[in-house]
């Protein structure tokens, strides 16, 4: 079995090779520029680990690892336009460096370069993971839309924001994981409870992106703080402080998320204020370690022995403490 830190040796060694089909090169040099700025690496890591609970042999899993990583950077290069965010792991973001249409393009090159790694899987399990693919993209590029939609209404549930980043971030994680043990060989069953495994994270994750983007530090974190507020982005955070507050903090609120013309610095802070009062950044917390209880509930039930799945306990409970 391999660890952590080998595994992503590995990704990364593999990263560094991917070669792309210049010319042009200004289609491919935003491609090469996202790739080599870094990043946790985690979803090609889950999928080897997966792998490695079933085989000790990876070599059949480092490309659709690397498609997932691919295609995990394009989706970056759009939701950064999207959510106009200027920065990413400590760089400016592509359509900051370049421009709007450069990251729609370089975007969908490596949409399909994606698809041609993961298309590299053997033919015997080609079929079964091609499609978890197709249908985790389509359900990304659902979670990206109600997303965006959630801007603009003040209504939005929990439970739908639950939906949506179930949509938008877990199912990549799920994915993830399921394709390695595809591979790997696992039975039905326990692709599936490393499937749901792969969900519980994923929400806690991104509870934890959401967290991050409010009390994060800059230079960790690698993207601007405050920039969720600044969108009107309908957190776990913004739902439940419009769902606590007493009048006054409400009509509060609600003046900052209609105001067209504003300081960013000074909406920031005063949202950031709100959620202090509310004790929101406790309330995150507690909903982000029962989506990792569940998680471990999933990883409990996968048929191998426990000291297999330590790495997966490990990777987990450190991503739930994350700073970066
Ligand atoms: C960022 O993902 C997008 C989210 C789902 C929150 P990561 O936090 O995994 O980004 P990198 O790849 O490590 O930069
Ligand atoms: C990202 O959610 C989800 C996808 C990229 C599909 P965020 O918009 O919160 O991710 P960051 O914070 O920009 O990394
Ligand atoms: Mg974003
Ligand atoms: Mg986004
Ligand atoms: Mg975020």
């Amino acid at each position: 079995m391999e660890g952590f830190h080998e595994l992503l040796a590995r990704v990364q060694q593999e990263i560094v090779c991917l070669q792309f089909p210049f010319p042009p090169k200004s289609l491919y040099d935003p491609i090469e520029y996202v790739l080599s700025m870094g990043g946790k690496r985690l979803r090609p890591v889950l999928t080897l680990m997966s792998c490695n609970l079933f085989t000790d042999d990876l070599e059949d899993a480092i490309r659709p690892a690397l498609g997932l990583e691919v295609f995990h950077n394009f989706t970056l290069l759009h939701d950064d336009l999207m959510d106009k965010a200027d920065k990413r792991r400590n760089k400016s973001t592509v359509h900051k460096v370049w421009n709007a249409n450069t990251a729609i393009l370089s975007g969908d090159a490596m949409l399909i370069a994606a698809y041609r790694l993961i298309g590299e899987t053997k033919p015997e399990f080609l079929k079964e993971v091609l499609d978890l693919f197709t249908v985790t993209a389509l359900q990304i590029c659902g979670g990206q839309q109600y997303d965006m939609e959630f801007e603009s209404r003040m209504d939005v549930s929990v439970d739908e924001y639950m939906e949506m980043i179930r949509l938008k971030t877990g199912v990549l994680l799920a994915c993830a994981l399921k394709i390695g043990a595809i591979i790997g060989g696992a039975s039905a069953k326990d692709a599936e409870n490393l499937y749901q495994f792969g969900i519980q994270i994923g929400l806690a994750f991104q509870l934890q992106d959401d967290l991050l983007d409010v009390y994060g530090d800059t230079a960790i974190f690698g993207k601007s703080i405050g920039g969720d507020i600044l969108c009107n982005k309908k957190t776990f955070l913004l739902i439940n402080a419009l769902k606590r507050s007493n009048e006054q903090q409400r009509e509060n609120l609600q003046n900052w998320i209609e105001k067209k013309i504003f300081d960013p610095n000074e909406k920031i802070s005063a949202v950031t204020h709100l959620y202090d009062e509310l004790c929101l950044r406790e309330l995150s917390e507690s909903k982000i370690r029962e989506c990792c209880n569940q998680a471990m509930n999933y990883l409990s039930r996968v048929d191998v022995t426990t000291d297999r799945k330590v790495c997966l306990e490990d990777l987990s409970s450190r991503l739930m403490n994350r700073n970066s």
